[in-house]
Order: structure tokens, then sequence, then C-alpha cells
């Protein structure tokens, strides 16, 4: 592997430098606590149909039905994970929830806030409480810009808020040395170059983090770092996470609960380690039965040694 450990102190190491931030003195927002039970994030028969290009002059545009009536909450603080295999749904999901893209039906709010449908201009508050870090970091950085203007790019408009040494405690947090900030994307490693994306994606200190794939586009010596790494931010920062994968070893391992995810709908939907030990979907059973094959996307980790606890990192 090469240059892409972090410093000692960095979160995954044994030292954790965080201030434990809770509270009022955090600097979070803090969301609007109904004192009803009432979910952080709430997702009712969300439904988005793509309309194709026609093939031919006069033919029928063809529907791709990429969400048939998706419904689920996320409580604060729940580390949910989505699990499907490639083409059922993950990332539209994830758009819509981002407000990138409006759902053809169904609503979504986060907050008791209405996410779905709006304009972006108008989903200042959603910026400001969920950000997303994308599976591919050199295709969500822009390659002109350096480190400490992609970090502070979220902050445009944000009052009272030191940049500079916001983005100082980012980058520390995310196990980059303070002289990356002058830097550009391509003189970094594609896991520093995550990382960049995930000081990013804190930098406004978001509640709801939201990863679509974060470490398939990665080295497999590296995805263990990433993985701990979001998971000990997740810990840090008392974030919501809404964490994407292919791999159900893996999302087992990050999240507690989990939906499972079959060609735009929610086959199966609960407990991280039950649906892991004993789905009850033949299609969950499915990918369970897949897993000796894809968890090579951890470099030969063996479900077991996922289930034990944190991944090892490994030593360079
Ligand atoms: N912009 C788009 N236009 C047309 N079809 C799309 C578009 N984005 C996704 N799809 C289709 O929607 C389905 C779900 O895609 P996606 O949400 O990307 O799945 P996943 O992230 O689980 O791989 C797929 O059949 C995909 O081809
Ligand atoms: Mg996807």
């Amino acid at each position: 592997m090469t240059s892409d450990h972090a410093p000692p102190s960095a979160p995954g190491g044994q030292e954790s430098h965080f201030p434990a931030p809770t509270g009022p003195e955090s600097g979070f927002p803090a969301l609007p606590d109904h004192g009803t039970g009432e979910p952080l994030i709430r997702v009712r028969d969300l439904q988005r149909i793509y309309r194709r290009p026609r093939a031919t002059l006069f033919g029928p545009r063809p529907e791709v039905h990429a969400l048939r009536g998706v419904s689920f909450d996320i409580a604060a603080g729940q580390r949910f994970g989505i699990v499907g295999e490639s083409g059922s749904g993950k990332s539209t999901l994830i758009r819509l929830l981002a407000g990138l893209d409006s759902p053809t039906a169904g609503t979504i709010t986060l907050g008791g806030r209405d996410v779905g449908g709006q304009p972006e201009r108008r989903l200042r508050f959603l910026r400001e409480q969920l950000q997303v870090v994308f599976q591919d970091p050199m295709g969500s950085l822009d390659p002109r810009m350096r480190v400490r203007d992609i970090v502070a790019e979220p902050l445009a408009g944000a009052t009272g808020v030191d940049v500079p040494a916001r983005v100082r405690e980012l980058l520390d947090a995310v196990g980059l040395p303070p002289d990356a900030a002058g830097r550009y994307p391509h003189q970094f490693s594609g896991g520093q170059r995550q990382r960049i994306s995930i000081a990013r994606a804190l930098s406004p200190r978001p509640s709801v983090l939201v990863a679509d794939e974060p470490v398939s586009a990665l080295d497999v010596s590296v995805r263990a770092q990433i993985l701990n790494l979001l998971a000990d931010l997740v810990d840090a920062y008392s974030l919501t996470l809404v964490f994407v994968s292919h791999d159900l070893a893996v999302v087992r391992h990050v999240c507690d609960t989990v939906a499972v995810m079959h060609d735009g709908e929610i086959v199966e939907l609960g407990d991280a380690a039950r649906i892991a030990d004993a789905p009850e979907h033949p299609y969950t059973r499915r990918l369970v039965a897949a897993v000796p094959t894809i968890r090579g996307a951890l470099a030969g980790r063996t479900a077991a040694d996922l289930a034990r606890g944190h991944l090892e990192v490994e030593k360079s």
C-alpha cells in the first residue's frame, strides 16, 4: 500500500483527539425535537420513474421504475444501511434524500421539513443538515480547487464561521496533515481524496452523513481505513449515518439497521445482525450466500472477522 496512512492521532488510532462534541457547545445545529418520537428522516411511498429517450421516432419512451414505493424511518443517531445489487435503486434514493433529484411520487421529510420536489436553492437547510460522500472522490472533487477551498465550499454564505480554523480542524479530523490545505486533489492518493471528500461533507456540521458506496472505488488496502474513519467520525460528531453498499458484510459492520433493496423496493428491513445472520426474504438469502465471493472487497477478511469488531487497519 502507498502513502495513505493516517497520523497517529487520527481517528482509528488509539487516542482519539475529539472533544466529544455533544450538546449546544458542539456547534451542530439542533434539529427540532418534536418530543413525539417523530423520526429524523421519514420516507413515504417514494417513487422515481426515469423516462429514457425514444428508441424510434414515434415509439413510446421506455420507463425505468427505479423506485417503486419505498417507505422507512430513520431515527436521530441511527446507522442506517441500504444494501442491494447494482441497479436496485440505491443511488436514486440517495439523490432524492439529498434533494439532488425530485421524486415522481411520495414524500421525504428531514426534521419535519419537506425535502422532495423543492428547488435546490430553497434547500439550504438541507445542505446544512445532510451531506453526501460519493463513491468516486476524483469525480466529486474539482481538480482546479485547492483542498482548503474544497473543504470550505459548503460554508459559502455562512456567517460567523472561522473558516481557516474549521478547515484545519477538519483536515486533522480526517487524518490529513495541515499542509494538505494548499494542495490540489491530484496530489493525493485515492484514499486521501476520499478523506478530503469526508472533510468537505462535515464542514457545514451536518447532523446526517450519507455515504454512497464510499469505498467501492478505492484500493482494497485502504478500504478498512476509510470505513473505520467514517465510523469514528459518526461517533465523535454524533451523526446519523445513511450508508449505501452492495456488500452486506460491510453494511452489517458499519450499521445497526439494514434496508435490503431489490428492483426498486425494500424487500427486508430490520436489525443488521439479524438480517445478516437469519435473512427472511429469499433475495436477502441470496445476498448473504454471495458474501464469500464479495467479501474479497475487503481483501480476504471473513464475515467472522468483520463481525468481531473494528476492522483491522493494514500497516504499511
Ligand atoms: N438518470 C437516469 N436515467 C435513466 N435511468 C436511470 C438514471 N439513473 C438511474 N437509472 C436507472 O435506474 C435504476 C436504478 O439505478 P441506481 O439508483 O443507480 O441503482 P444502484 O445505485 O443501486 O446501482 C437502474 O436501472 C438505472 O439504470
Ligand atoms: Mg449506485
